[in-house]
């Protein structure tokens, strides 16, 4: 069933673990994750990337993403990740996600906070809520590449862009890329506790990928409330292709393929939402 992203964030605030957020680009991983979600009685995110949406079939993506929310039996909201600009914010909420997020990332500290006030306000009118990333998550979304860390999220800023832009959930750059880690990946967990202090507002972890289980866990005793996957699942499915190709091409057994698919990307999502839930 569709649901608002605030209610499922604080459902998992008050359980303590962290809500999952995995990229869809096709109806085979949003099977697969509501799934998982569905095996693990939780709530879950599908996130649809910028480029997705942004391609000629991004509306019939968000269509069948929300008609898959709709028939889940479990709670589900449509988040479109990473925006940058408020015409594309406005037409997603007119194609009915539950979320945006408004990326100001590249922006400087004060047209970042300008950028998410305005998405907040607009997101509003359509009952959409707003995610911001203060710092600098580097790394590219749809491409898997090696990325070094971008900018940190400086708690002292993270408190005043709480305060003045108010999104409902704020990404936090601590040392986290999207896409594959150019170095061992080495959390600054100081900051993120200094972050968990300095505001209440929900914090995000984006570049799961490649995070070690007790990092995610460590994450999200120190507060992340909600983690983003894509990376991790792209592999599973690329994989999977390369293992199964031959032999799925005898007989050109499509609906066999699908079926390995989802499989392989339901072990991936179930297992990231196994240890949101081991945190304690
Ligand atoms: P990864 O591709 O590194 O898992 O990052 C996903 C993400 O943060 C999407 O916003």
């Amino acid at each position: 069933m569709l649901t608002s992203f605030t209610e499922l964030l604080r459902a998992n605030q008050e359980r303590g673990t962290a809500l999952g957020s995995f990229t869809c680009y096709t109806f085979e991983t949003a099977v697969a994750v509501v799934q998982a979600a569905q095996q693990r009685q939780r709530g879950v995110i599908l996130l649809i990337s910028e480029k997705s949406f942004a391609a000629p079939q991004g509306i019939y993506l968000v269509a069948g993403l929300r008609a898959i929310a709709e028939q889940a039996p479990i709670p589900v909201c449509l988040q479109l990740d990473h925006v940058s600009d408020l015409a594309q914010i406005e037409r997603a909420c007119q194609m009915g996600v539950g979320s945006v997020m408004a990326d100001g990332s590249r922006l400087t500290f004060e047209e970042n906070m300008t950028f998410v006030s305005q998405a907040v306000a607009l997101g509003k009118s359509y009952g959409v809520e707003i995610e911001a990333e203060l710092g600098r998550v580097e790394g590219n979304e749809d491409i898997a590449s090696a990325a070094a860390a971008g900018a940190f999220t400086d708690p002292k800023q993270a408190a005043l862009f709480a305060e003045r832009a108010q999104p409902a959930c704020l990404a936090v750059s601590i040392g986290n890329v999207h896409g594959i880690y150019r170095h061992p990946p080495q959390l600054d967990w100081l900051r993120l506790r200094q972050l968990r202090q300095s505001t209440t507002l929900p914090l995000s972890l984006h570049g799961a990928s490649g995070l070690p289980d007790e990092d995610l866990r460590q994450a999200i005793r120190l507060g992340i409330a909600k983690i983003n996957v894509n990376t991790e699942l792209r592999a599973s499915y690329f994989d999977l292709l390369h293992q199964q190709l031959a032999a799925m091409s005898s007989g050109l057994r499509l609906l066999e393929l699908q079926h390995l698919l989802i499989e392989a990307q339901y072990h991936v999502s179930q297992s990231k939402m196994q240890v949101y839930e081991q945190q304690a």
